[in-house]
């Protein structure tokens, strides 16, 4: 079991990686500060961890709630349907809710914590490898607008993050590859032995090997950990961390949310954000240029990269080939 510190004083948090987590091989009980909490998943994920995750909460009161699956779902009518809950069950401000699934869940129930009660208790329990080596992490919390991918939300920070690798043992290929997407991005905007060795393991990862997994999700959260305690409100170097979401969040909109799956968007995203070559990008001076697409080398190819990108994916040529 690794243990990665997110330092943000008061607010700072563990976040907690291993295989069997869930089976009691850390108590997660001890992060609920009151008698009882929310459990928030989908039709997807509930049935297959629901009742794992409940046994490590024996002692406390445990209410769920199963989301529909799907970006297409993550919206403020989805966000209402958490906080009926949390009123019809009598929650109080020392309630705990705890999001088990993966990024939109976690998005989603993460922003519902931030506005009940002006904030209560959070926990990330991240069940896809996109969830486990970026959304987790940080407190960026919201739900979409139909003019814009995350357009309402909060930073609240989680009280922990328990990654529970053995969960990606049920997870299909397709997000398997999506979340290594942000992996890489990782490698590409602040450790280029970390993108070698990526290089050198792609076979392994794509094999689900857990070891190599473990090392991809522990060095991934160590970046986003170091970035978001530097920065965690976004007003610099966190702005790095969106390296080929400008574009990606386009291609999301453009194509209806859930038509390409987020780690999908943002690899098509980074393609033009590499315009200039990698060292150019790891070197860049300016991350929101970065983040905008605007930096050195990006200028015109980038946008042209971009609008060929969602051209081709309108005609359904390059979907599953990024
Ligand atoms: N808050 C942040 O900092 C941040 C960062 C990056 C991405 N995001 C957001 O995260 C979202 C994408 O997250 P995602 O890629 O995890 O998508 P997702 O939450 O839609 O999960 C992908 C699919 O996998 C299923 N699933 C989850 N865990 C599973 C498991 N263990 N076994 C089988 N199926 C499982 C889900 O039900 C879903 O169908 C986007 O909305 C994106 O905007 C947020």
């Amino acid at each position: 079991m690794k243990t990665i510190r997110v330092d943000l004083g008061e607010r700072s948090y563990p976040i907690i990686i291993g295989r069997g987590l869930m089976d009691g091989h850390f108590v997660l009980a001890d992060y609920v500060p009151g008698s009882d909490c929310l459990v928030v998943s989908n039709e997807t994920v509930a049935p297959l961890y629901l009742d794992r995750l409940r046994q490590n909460l024996a002692g406390r009161e445990v209410a769920s709630i199963s989301l529909a699956d799907g970006e297409s779902f993550k919206t403020l009518a989805t966000m209402q349907t958490i906080l009926d809950k949390l009123v019809a069950s009598g929650a109080n401000r020392d309630t705990a809710v705890i999001a088990l699934g993966g990024g939109v869940v976690g998005d989603i129930a993460g922003f519902a914590a931030a506005c009940y009660m002006r904030g209560v208790a959070f926990i990330q329990v991240p069940t896809t490898l996109l969830a486990q080596v970026d959304s987790s992490v940080g407190g960026k919390t919201g739900v979409n607008h139909e003019k814009g991918k995350n357009l309402i939300g909060a930073f609240h920070q989680p009280r922990v993050v328990l990654i529970d690798t053995d969960t990606l043992n049920t997870l299909p290929m397709r997000e398997v590859r999506a979340g290594l997407a942000e992996v890489i991005k990782h490698g590409v905007i602040c450790d280029p032995t970390f993108f070698a060795w990526l290089e050198s393991n792609m076979t392994a990862l794509l094999e689900k090997d857990p070891e190599a997994l473990a090392h991809a999700i522990q060095r991934s959260c160590e970046i986003k950990a170091e970035v978001v305690a530097e920065d965690e409100r976004e007003t610099g170097r966190r702005a790095i961390l969106n390296f080929g979401h400008t574009f990606g969040h386009a291609i999301e909109r453009c194509l209806g949310y859930g038509e390409w799956l987020h780690g999908e968007a943002v690899a098509a995203g980074m393609i033009p954000g590499c315009g200039g070559g990698i060292a150019n990008r790891t070197a860049c001076h300016s991350p929101r240029a970065l983040a905008r697409g605007d930096g050195p080398g990006q200028e015109g190819s980038a946008k042209k990269a971009a609008f060929c990108l969602v051209a081709l994916a309108r005609r359904g040529l390059c979907q599953h080939r990024l």
